[in-house]
């Protein structure tokens, strides 16, 4: 049985994901398994090194290894986590293939299939929420462009994407959002000040379990 949260933290480019769950898992410790996706899992580790080493793969062709990896993943990781009382923090989840794959790319003709795959793969043990961290295009590209400079910041083939291409994924994310429970946070300010608000959330969430 589930005895804790399974919370999405999702965004563009440059929303400071990486960071934050970083800083949220020395800050809850053992009680939070912070995980990623794709990936996440031995196996889905490795279909997110084959995705990332096939650019020329199309959306439909990602789309449903997305969905193998996450199937994988929530199976080997994600699962028996909430079962043993650990909250789950996850960066990003079905709203990056939604907003990606479906919306950037102009695939809306998989959107029926998305939402079987998410009865079939997910079902009950969909997110209990998803936070959505929501920066301006260009201040997020302007972040990812310093990280980059600094050498922070691996870029993969999905990072190469026009202003326009992010805006799609923009209005992905928020067009998913509205379908599942969530909660926006303004992650264009100070990471500090989105940090205080994402402990609050979370302890939120915990509590009700
Ligand atoms: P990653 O290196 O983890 O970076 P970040 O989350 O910081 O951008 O890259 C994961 C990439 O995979 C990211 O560019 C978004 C993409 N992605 C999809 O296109 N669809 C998906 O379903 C998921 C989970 C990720």
């Amino acid at each position: 049985m589930k005895t804790a949260p399974f919370i999405v933290l999702d965004g563009g480019e440059g929303a400071g994901k990486t960071t934050l769950l970083k800083r949220l898992k020395s800050h809850f410790g053992d009680t939070l398994v912070a995980t990623r996706e794709p990936g996440g899992s031995p196996e889905a580790e490795a279909i997110r090194a084959y995705i990332f080493a096939h650019p020329e793969f199309t959306p439909k062709e990602q789309f449903d290894l997305f969905w193998k990896a996450r199937e994988l993943h929530l199976r080997q990781t994600i699962i028996p986590a909430i079962e043993s009382g650990k909250m789950v923090v996850c960066d990003r989840f079905d709203s990056s293939t939604f907003a990606y794959q479906l919306v950037e790319k102009g695939n809306m003709e998989l959107e029926p299939d998305f939402w079987e795959k998410r009865e079939q793969i997910v079902g009950t043990q969909a997110p209990d929420l998803y936070i959505y961290l929501d920066v301006d295009v260009e201040t997020g590209l302007r972040r990812k462009h310093v990280q980059q400079q600094e050498g922070k910041e691996v870029l993969n083939h999905f990072d190469d994407a026009s202003v326009e291409d992010q805006k799609r994924r923009q209005h992905g994310f928020l067009t998913f959002f509205q379908r599942v429970p969530h909660r926006v946070v303004d992650a264009n300010r100070g990471i500090d000040e989105v940090y205080d608000d994402l402990v609050k959330i979370l302890e939120e969430a915990r509590a009700k379990f």
